[in-house]
């Protein structure tokens, strides 16, 4: 079957591991099931997998991707959830120590097939198309939770995102202006600005610029280019949610602003399964879509993996099979 998959990781030059080209159909076992992919997403996990960051060298060739929309092996359509806890997990899937993403132990969803725990299968929406629905298990599933459950925000209150452009950038500004949040966004460029705009977002800001005032929360996935302004744009009290490190894990901790203004540290990785049920519906109820920047079929991937690379994006790049 047709998939992208990693060769072999390259650190300094993700695009050279990539390769779309021909790689076996995947046989579901007992209590797994085949779904035929309809449409999958890029996410900038993706792109760390072919740096070869956290994933076992000995894992490759590795078929990439976590989001999925297709149609399961008894025929329903299905939304891939991407976190595959150990079998005899219960409770929260994210805080199993050895769960692991799609595309890290088991094959991935940039390919004609894909095969998952048969609870790692949601039913997608009527009213989603498959490439919506594709945007959905990653990206959009990790902003849910920083706001949703993590950030302790209520409605009303006022969220920093820092980047414009980026899935999990996107996903925060749409649900955050949807749910009643004041939404605030910085971009790198005058056109990543606008579109955060035209997202939903109250307010749009340069990197590193002064606030008006400061935030009860900023979602941060950029890491060392923006720790510092995360920090010092928050109130007393507030909380800095992290996803990510696109930029660099090891930014200067600034303990003193951490203590003296009481200031919460709180980690998290994408969603439960019954998270994603929840953003499915609000998605449902709301009338709120994913940003798709690029619609392109699995054979042109290679496209799509550039402009993630470059930074080139406004909102999610799918693929469709
Ligand atoms: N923990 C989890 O479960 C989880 C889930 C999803 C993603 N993540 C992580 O979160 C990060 C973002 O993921 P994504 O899929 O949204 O990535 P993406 O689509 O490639 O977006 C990158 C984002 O980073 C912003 N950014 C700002 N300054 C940057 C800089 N100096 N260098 C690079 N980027 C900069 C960009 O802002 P502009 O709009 O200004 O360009 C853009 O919004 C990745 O590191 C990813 O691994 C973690």
């Amino acid at each position: 079957m047709l998939a992208a998959f990693a060769t072999a990781p390259v650190p300094s030059d993700p695009l050279a591991a990539l390769e779309v080209g021909q790689r076996p159909e995947p046989e579901a076992s007992d209590g797994w099931t085949t779904v035929s992919v309809r449409a999958a997403s890029i996410n900038h996990h993706d792109v760390w997998t072919l740096r070869g960051v956290g994933i076992a060298p000995d894992r490759f060739p590795m078929i990439l991707g976590c989001d999925a929309a297709g149609v399961d092996a008894d025929g329903r359509e299905v939304v891939v959830h991407a976190v595959v806890p150990s079998p005899d997990w219960s409770g929260d899937e994210t805080l199993d120590p050895r769960r692991t993403l799609l595309s890290e132990k088991h094959q991935g969803t940039l390919a004609e097939q894909v095969i998952v725990p048969t609870r790692n299968v949601v039913p997608k929406p009527a009213e989603l198309s498959f490439e919506e629905a594709a945007c959905l298990s990653t990206a959009w599933l990790t902003a849910y939770r920083m706001l949703f459950v993590k950030s302790g925000v209520r409605p009303g209150g006022t969220v920093l995102v820092q980047g414009a452009s980026g899935g999990v950038a996107t996903a925060l500004i749409a649900l955050g202006s949807a749910a009643g949040y004041r939404m605030w966004s910085t971009g790198r460029t005058e056109a990543k600005r606008a579109a955060a705009l035209a997202l939903g977002a109250d307010a749009v800001f340069e990197p590193g610029a002064r606030l008006p005032r400061r935030v009860d929360a900023v979602m941060e996935s950029v890491g060392e280019a923006t720790w510092s302004h995360s920090l010092k744009s928050l109130q007393p009290g507030g909380t800095i949610v992290v996803c990510g490190a696109t930029s660099g894990p090891n930014p200067p901790a600034d303990l003193n602003r951490v203590f003296f203004l009481q200031l919460n540290v709180v980690g998290s990785t994408m969603g439960t399964r019954a998270e994603l049920e929840a953003l499915l519906a609000m998605l449902v109820t709301t009338g709120i879509r994913p940003a798709i920047d690029t619609t392109l079929p699995l054979a042109r991937a290679a496209d799509g993996f550039a402009r993630i690379v470059a930074g080139d994006t406004a909102g999610k790049i799918v693929l469709t099979v």
